[in-house]
């Protein structure tokens, strides 16, 4: 379904992604470990389109210079050029890490912002599909968004992204700062998400929490991948499971 092949991103001249090539089928769950500044973002916004739309916002201010080079193909086709819209168009749905909500707005008014794209009749359908997913989310949905928890404010972000209908759901370091018991919902969430058919890449810095979802994963570190495979092969690596299994 998503196949990257040898992606480098500079910023400047630092490389933030090193010739990293991966590949995601239909229906996996992927993680993306690597400890901060790995990589993880900037590989999840390129494959989004930020990067690109980054690029030529500094472009046009005449501020940094970013450079993007390999190839990111989506269902066979070559997204590398395309606008960040067109890609979630065609199902490429991004949650950012610590997703920015409108604190001002309720849960409802945020959730239905990440409809922008798509049709009204169509979002009121999805936001109920959101609140069978995050059963919390249904009693908070006139709430300010700036009044949530950590924990609740990520799940206001996943829905977001679910309302723009993702068929290729990246998130990224979507358990950050949150307590044990929202990890677990969380994690449960993505569980669900995958269970409805939506293919999904997971960026975060300790693999134990998502472990349980993931089919397999990568390591990366500086940019640059170092190993891949399922749970089991990764936890063969001593130094990847002191570093990412916390054991
Ligand atoms: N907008 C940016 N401008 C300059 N450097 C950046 C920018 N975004 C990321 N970087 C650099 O790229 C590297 C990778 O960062 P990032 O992708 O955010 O890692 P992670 O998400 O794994 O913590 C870091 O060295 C970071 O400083
Ligand atoms: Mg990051």
């Amino acid at each position: 379904m998503l196949k990257v092949k040898n992606l480098m991103v500079f910023f400047e001249n630092a490389l933030a992604v090193n010739d990293l090539s991966l590949e995601v089928n239909e229906g996996e769950v992927i993680g993306v470990f690597g400890s901060n500044s790995a990589g993880k973002t900037t590989l999840l916004n390129t494959i989004a389109g930020l990067t690109r739309h980054l690029k030529y916002r500094e472009q046009r201010k005449g501020g940094m210079r970013i450079t993007i080079n390999g190839e990111i193909k989506y269902a066979g086709e070559e997204i590398s050029r395309l606008k960040p819209s067109d890609r979630v168009a065609r199902g490429i749905v991004l949650c950012r890490e610590r997703h920015p909500v409108l604190r001002d707005n309720t849960v409802e008014e945020n959730l239905k912002l990440g409809g922008y794209l798509r049709k009204d009749g169509e979002i009121r359908q999805s936001i109920s599909s959101v609140y069978e997913l995050f059963p919390a989310l249904q009693k908070l949905k006139a709430r300010k968004a700036g009044m949530l928890s950590g924990g609740e404010k990520e799940m206001v972000a996943i829905g977001m992204a679910m309302i723009a209908k993702p068929k290729l759901l990246l998130m990224d370091e979507p358990l950050l700062g949150l307590s044990p018991a929202m990890q677990h919902e969380v994690v449960r969430g993505v569980k669900e998400i995958c269970r409805l058919g939506v293919t999904i890449l997971i960026s975060e810095q300790y693999a134990r929490p998502i472990m349980p979802v993931i089919d397999r994963g990568y390591v990366i570190e500086n940019g640059t991948m170092v190993v891949s495979g399922t749970g089991a092969e990764l936890m063969e690596n001593p130094e990847v499971k002191s570093a990412y299994f916390g054991a």
